[in-house]
C-alpha cells in the first residue's frame, strides 16, 4: 500500500504539520507517501514525488504548504477525473489523503467515487466545516487577527478613533466572532448575526456617549461595502473613522501549537484509518476527540454557535 497526499484550496497554517504527521505515521507502518503538487491539479498532471523524512524535517513550523495548493475546477470535469486511477496505479498508490476546506473535501468525495481509498482532513482558516469543532489553520489565523487588531487598538486609543476592521471567513463569522470574544472589538457583525448599518451606528453612538471613544468594529468580509458603511457612520455621527482590511496577512504565519497538535492528531488518524481499510471519510475533532465522518455527510450539520453569540451579547 502507498499513500498520496495533497493540499488543496486556500492554504492554511498547519498544512505542513499535517503533511509531516502523515509521512511520519505512515513511515512507522512501513508505508511510503507520495506528495502530489498543486492540489488536484497534480493528480491530473501526474505531478508527484516520493516524500522522504529529509523533506519533511522542520516543516511543521512553516506556514503555507510545501506541496503547494490550487483551486482546481478542472477536477470537477468527470472525463478528466477518470484518468486519475490509472495514473496512481503506475506508482502503486491506492490511497489519497486530501487536506483542505469544504470544496477540497467535495473533490475528495469525487476521488473516492473512482474507487480510490480517500481520507479528508479539514484545513481552512475560515473554520466553516461544522463536522469539526476546529479546522487546521483557524487558531493560527485567529491569533494573527487578534495581534493585528491589538495594534490598531493602540493607535485608536491614542487618537480616540474608531476603526472598522474587515476579516476573512468567506460565509462563516468565526474569525470575527472569536476575535471579538477574545477581547478584540466592541462591535461585531458576522454572516450568522448581521448588523444593519443603523444598528452599527447606534451601538457606536452608545459607546461614544458612554465615554468609550476608541472602538473597533469587526466585520466579516463580503457583508458590506466598506467605504459606504464608513461614509454612513461618519455622516450620522459626525466623526472621522478608519477602515482596515486585514487581507492575506491572515493566511500566513508560523502555525500555532494548537494547530500543530491538531494536524498531528488528524494526520496520524488518517493514516491509521487507511491502514485498517477505512475510506470515503473525513477526520475532525469534536469535544476534544478525533472523529470520523462520511465525506457525504460533512456539510449536513448546520454550525451552531449559540453559546458563543450569547457570551458575546454579555461581554460587549
Ligand atoms: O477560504 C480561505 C479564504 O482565505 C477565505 O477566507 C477567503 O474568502 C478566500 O480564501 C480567498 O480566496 P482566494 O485565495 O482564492 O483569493
Amino acid at each position: 500500500m502507498k499513500i498520496g497526499i495533497l493540499t488543496s484550496g486556500g492554504d492554511a497554517p498547519g498544512m505542513n504539520a499535517a503533511i509531516r504527521a502523515v509521512v511520519k505515521a505512515a513511515g512507522n507502518l512501513g508505508i511510503e507517501v507520495y506528495g502530489i503538487k498543486h492540489g488536484f491539479k497534480g493528480l491530473l498532471n501526474e505531478d508527484l514525488f516520493l516524500l522522504d523524512n529529509s523533506m519533511i524535517d522542520s516543516i511543521s513550523e512553516i506556514g503555507g504548504t510545501v506541496l503547494k495548493t490550487a483551486r482546481c475546477t478542472d477536477f470537477m470535469n468527470e472525463k478528466k477525473r477518470q484518468e486519475v486511477p490509472a495514473m496512481l496505479e503506475k506508482y502503486d498508490i491506492n490511497s489519497v489523503i486530501v487536506i483542505g476546506g469544504d470544496g477540497s473535501l467535495a473533490g475528495a468525495e469525487k476521488l473516492s467515487q473512482l474507487g480510490i481509498n480517500v481520507i479528508g482532513l479539514p484545513a481552512t482558516i475560515d473554520n466553516d466545516m461544522s463536522f469539526t469543532d476546529f479546522s487546521i489553520g483557524f487558531d493560527t489565523t485567529l491569533n494573527t487577527v487578534l495581534d493585528c487588531i491589538g495594534k490598531v487598538k493602540h493607535t485608536n486609543a491614542s487618537h480616540d478613533k474608531t476603526t472598522i476592521i474587515e476579516v476573512m471567513g468567506r460565509a462563516c463569522g468565526d474569525l470575527a466572532l472569536y476575535s471579538a470574544l477574545a477581547g478584540g472589538g466592541e462591535i461585531v457583525s458576522t454572516p450568522e448575526n448581521i448588523l444593519s448599518d443603523t444598528e452599527i451606528c447606534n451601538k457606536l453612538e452608545v459607546n461614544i456617549n458612554n465615554g468609550k471613544k476608541d472602538n473597533v468594529i469587526i466585520i466579516t468580509e463580503k457583508l458590506y461595502d466598506l467605504e459606504s458603511l464608513k461614509a454612513k457612520i461618519e455622516k450620522k455621527l459626525k466623526l472621522d473613522i478608519r477602515t482596515t482590511v486585514l487581507g492575506f496577512v491572515q493566511r500566513g504565519g508560523v502555525p500555532s501549537a494548537f494547530d500543530r497538535v491538531l494536524s498531528n492528531k488528524l494526520g496520524a488518524a488518517a493514516v491509521r484509518l487507511l491502514a485498517s481499510g477505512n475510506s470515503g471519510s473525513a477526520v475532525g475533532i469534536k469535544n476534544n476527540k478525533v472523529i470520523e465522518i462520511n465525506l457525504k455527510d460533512i456539510n449536513k450539520l448546520k454550525p451552531v454557535k449559540k453559546m458563543e453569540y450569547e457570551l458575546l451579547e454579555m461581554l460587549l
